[in-house]
């Protein structure tokens, strides 16, 4: 039996992280050959020995991403390993906090540099052999980008410059859909809401906590936080040949986050006013 994704090379950003990690799982599973990068040489391992545990093929090296150098060595390695890319996956992100009065300029330049400029390099640096693959290029966004003031309750006015870099990459995104497709390039993003990760558990991670209470309650469908999974299941489907007829789209993956406007289901109360 092949899989969905036989034999195909795909490359994951920030291979460390938790999103990252059951991605790299859920392609892996269908036959993709992972190929990871991370800042943190242990963490990119981790995801790397956890691929090649299930019976999964995958290879990482440690690079920084926000070089140039870093992004063309990654697709160096990946070709040099396996001779092909198929698909880039941007997962890859740091960021600082802060509103747009007391984010410092070097916090923002950071911020957007990690969240920009940085899937941007990884992707240019993949594009020529993705273009002869006819592969795929997925940003995983973030509804901040689209939806700052209700995406993130409780730090509604703190991540002024990294939603600002996701919306970037929602544009990015479509430039390149538009630049690509005659190649038979699809460029697609992932919007996520709030996926616990090691990352977001600092701040939502407490069951019962009113911010984990204000983090779930905008969603529209029975009320719990992202998974991991949730976010690789989007994955799987945008660089799958399920997909082959889009491109220049968003998933948002968020339980109805957006679609809510950032308020949730309509209660009883609600409904009673427009009867
Ligand atoms: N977790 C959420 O709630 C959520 C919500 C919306 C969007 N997202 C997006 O999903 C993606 C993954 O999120 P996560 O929570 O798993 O993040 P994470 O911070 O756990 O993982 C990101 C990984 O990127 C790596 N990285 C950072 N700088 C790097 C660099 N210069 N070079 C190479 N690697 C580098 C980190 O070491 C880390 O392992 C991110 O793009 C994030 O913006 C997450």
């Amino acid at each position: 039996m092949t899989g969905r994704l036989q034999d195909r090379v795909v490359l994951i950003t920030g291979s460390g992280g938790d999103i990252a990690k059951a991605t790299a799982l859920t392609l892996a599973r269908e036959g993709a050959r992972i190929v990871g990068t991370d800042i943190d040489a242990a963490l990119a391992e981790a995801t790397t020995t956890a691929v090649r545990n299930a019976g999964g093929e995958a290879a990482s090296i440690a690079l920084d991403l926000s070089d140039d150098a870093g992004a063309q060595e990654f697709s160096r390695f990946a070709l040099e390993r396996y001779g092909r890319i198929d698909a880039i996956v941007n997962n890859a992100k740091a960021a600082r906090a802060g509103s747009g009065e007391s984010t410092s300029p070097d916090a923002w330049r950071f911020t957007i540099d990690r969240n920009l400029t940085m899937p941007w390099l990884a992707t240019r640096a993949a594009i020529p052999a993705i273009r002869a693959a006819q592969g795929s290029i997925v940003f995983i966004a973030s509804v901040s980008g689209a939806l700052f003031g209700t995406g993130y309750p409780g730090n509604t006015t703190n991540l002024v410059a990294y939603s600002t870099a996701k919306a970037g990459v929602l544009r990015l995104s479509v430039a390149l859909a538009n630049e690509l497709g005659s190649a038979g390039v699809r460029v697609n993003t992932i919007s996520p809401g709030v996926v616990e990760t090691t990352a977001t558990r600092r701040t939502y991670g407490d069951p019962g906590s009113p911010r984990r209470e204000l983090a779930t309650r905008p969603a529209l469908l029975p009320q719990r936080i992202g998974r991991p999974q949730d976010i690789a299941n989007g994955v799987l489907f945008l660089v799958s040949d399920e997909a082959s007829w889009i491109t220049g789209s968003d998933l948002r993956i968020d339980g109805g986050w957006a679609a809510s406007g950032g308020v949730g289901p309509a209660t009883d109360a609600d409904l009673a006013t427009v009867r």
